[in-house]
């Protein structure tokens, strides 16, 4: 069984973190509330619905380009921010052999099935899996694991999107300091597509995608004393072409008082709250963002529908 460290955020400051959210306008919480354990269930569904074509097509590039992503990569710890279940590293592991490596992510359950499963993969690896939020992460705990320095970031799936501009390039640059000097990042980004592709990866038909925003608001409700009825409430996902990004929102279907986090909020009708943005950036908007941040392109690896890269980033000093 691997070890687990616990570094999940307080109830505290996720009240803080919802009162803050809840007093915007439009309204809108951090995208890792949706990530309890049956939001972290319900996102590996999205994954294997037709519409939603980024993590079959990632998991197949991963696949196939493992051995040179692996050369390039070199050695040293391979720390992946928001490991979710984790199944996208088995090619790296595979192709690095006997690599050590550090999982962390928000759902502590989640975290520590993926981390058991890999476990039993992979043997002859090191595995240490860390339940925190990452972004917030300020630096990396004292552990064997981590003693040296620059080490292997990994960040598929396109989670930067999740976060807006400023924050994403904060994010880049937060990786860059707890990777460490001459740290490697690799780093997984959705592109622009058709829209209607892109609606409809988030308005999967089976509704898998309105079942996993809606389950924001039952963890609200359990975790933090809310009192959200979910049928008061539709889903609602859209492309935003100002902003290159798809935003999902729960969309109040009637002027409502609601409690949660001690305090009392007004949804009017057809009021907005965001469950999260999805950007989407073309290989040169990505880059321009990864520099703000202090990194600079080594390598990158594409799909032939070129629908998404992995982009390879060094440390620009
Ligand atoms: C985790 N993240 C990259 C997903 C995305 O595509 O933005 C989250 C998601 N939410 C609904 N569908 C997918």
């Amino acid at each position: 069984m691997p070890e687990l460290l616990d570094l999940h955020p307080a109830p505290a400051d996720m009240r803080a973190l919802v009162i803050e959210g809840l007093s915007r306008s439009p309204k809108q919480l951090p995208a890792w509330f949706l990530y309890d354990a049956e939001g972290s269930r319900l996102f590996e569904l999205i994954c294997q619905q037709p519409e939603y074509t980024l993590t079959a097509t990632e998991t197949a590039l991963l696949e196939h380009q493992a051995p040179a992503i692996a050369k390039a990569l070199g050695r040293g710890t391979l720390v992946e921010f928001g490991a979710g279940s984790a199944r996208k590293v088995a090619p790296l592991l595979r192709a690095l052999s006997d690599q050590a490596y550090v999982a962390l992510d928000i759902s502590a359950e989640h975290l520590a099935e993926a981390c058991t499963r890999l476990q039993q993969q992979f043997p002859g690896a090191d595995i240490l899996g860390i339940c925190c939020d990452y972004s917030q992460l300020q630096q990396l705990p004292p552990h064997p694991l981590l003693s040296g320095s620059a080490h292997l970031g990994f960040f598929p799936g396109s989670s930067l999107g999740n976060f807006e501009p400023a924050a994403a390039i904060a994010l880049l640059a937060q990786f860059r300091r707890l990777l460490g000097p001459g740290g490697r990042l690799l780093i997984g980004i959705d592109q622009p597509k058709p829209v209607p592709r892109l609606e409809a990866a988030y308005n999967d038909r089976a509704g898998i995608s309105a079942a996993f925003a809606l389950n924001l608001l039952q963890r609200l409700n359990r975790d933090l004393q809310g009192t959200f009825d979910p049928a008061g409430f539709r889903y609602q996902a859209r492309w935003v072409p100002e902003a290159s990004h798809i935003e999902m929102a729960l969309v109040s279907r009637r002027a409502q008082e609601v409690s949660v986090a001690g305090r009392r909020w007004s949804f009017a009708t057809g009021e907005p709250l965001i469950t999260e943005t999805s950007a989407k950036y073309s290989p040169e908007a990505f880059l321009e963002l990864a520099a703000a941040a202090g990194w600079r392109p080594q390598a990158r690896w594409s799909d032939a529908a070129d629908d998404l890269s992995l982009h390879l980033l060094i440390q620009a000093d």
